[in-house]
């Protein structure tokens, strides 16, 4: 077998940054700008190292020729920003509870909500928290999908550092989490009755092809800021075609549908609906 002097800082040269840059771009929608070197040449060499390639430019060669495609997923699990919390954004809590869950309540069938890009599991469970919390319970169920099996590893599993739940009040702890003892001192785990709530499946927001379902609400935040404006339009228009009649997508409040062609109503800050038809 042959075996490989691994040089023990491969260079990032301006070629392969640029192929990678379009890979990306290509594969995901992300725009790497090049203030993010330090993060690929970071997070890139130690799949260099774990696959044993010598330089920057072999591990794009082998991306590219990968039939299996396991490898830009590996790739775009590096890249990605997953950062995220619980309860980010609450005003669309608020809203999700007195304006969507209060005028579903008659609808005869369950709220149907999807969280497009859900990183590592922390929005979709502060959606189910905020359902499962309410006086009159409705019948609900959440899709959470990510580009990143890395993030859909760490949603499914449900287990988060306690040091970064400290903004979360202390009655949704104490009903919604589980404490860990022994070897899991320091963590807390989402409860089963939350985790039964949510189906987490893989998704690339650029190949929507294959999910048919329409939802009642979409949240889709914090996702489209790594997107320029032609990968916005591309997936604002496959979201509104996902939407029911009726149905609200929700998008951060450091983003904006400026520039990009949509027939929702605007109805509250980073919070649009489609009319009734
Ligand atoms: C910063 S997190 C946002 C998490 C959460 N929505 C929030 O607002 O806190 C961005 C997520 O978008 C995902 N992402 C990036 N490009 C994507 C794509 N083309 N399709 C699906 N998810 C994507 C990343 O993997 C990452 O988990």
């Amino acid at each position: 077998m042959a075996t490989f002097a691994i040089d023990a800082d491969p260079r990032l040269t301006a070629t392969d940054m640029t192929r990678i840059v379009e890979l990306v771009y290509r594969k995901s929608g992300i725009t790497l700008h090049d203030g993010k070197r330090a993060l690929v040449v970071a997070r890139l060499q130690k799949r260099l190292r774990a696959l044993g390639l010598p330089t920057f430019a072999a591990y794009v060669d082998h991306v590219e020729r990968d039939a299996t495609g396991s490898e830009i997923v590996a790739l775009l699990d590096a890249i990605a920003t997953n950062h995220t919390y619980f309860f980010r954004e609450d005003a669309h809590f608020t809203f999700l509870r007195t304006r969507i869950a209060a005028a579903h309540g008659g609808a005869g069938r369950p709220l149907e909500i999807w969280s497009a890009a859900c990183s590592t599991g922390e929005e979709p469970y502060s959606i189910a928290i905020t359902l499962l919390g309410l006086p009159s319970p409705i019948e609900f169920s959440i899709l959470a999908s990510d580009l990143s099996t890395r993030a859909l590893a760490a949603a499914g599993a449900g287990v988060y550092k306690q040091s970064a739940l400290g903004d979360v009040p202390r009655d949704i702890l104490r009903a919604w989490f589980e404490r860990g003892l022994g070897p899991q001192e320091g963590l807390a785990r989402i409860a089963a009755p939350v985790r039964r709530c949510v189906t987490f499946r893989q998704l690339n927001l650029l190949e929507l092809g294959e999910l048919r379902d329409s939802y009642d609400v979409i949240f889709c935040r914090n996702v489209m800021i790594y997107f320029d404006r032609a990968v916005q339009q591309r997936v604002v228009s496959a979201l509104e075609r996902r939407l029911r009649p009726g149905g609200h997508l929700l998008i951060s409040h450091s983003e904006s549908l400026n520039g990009v062609a949509h027939s929702l109503r605007w109805v509250a800050p980073a919070i649009y609906q489609r009319g009734n038809h």
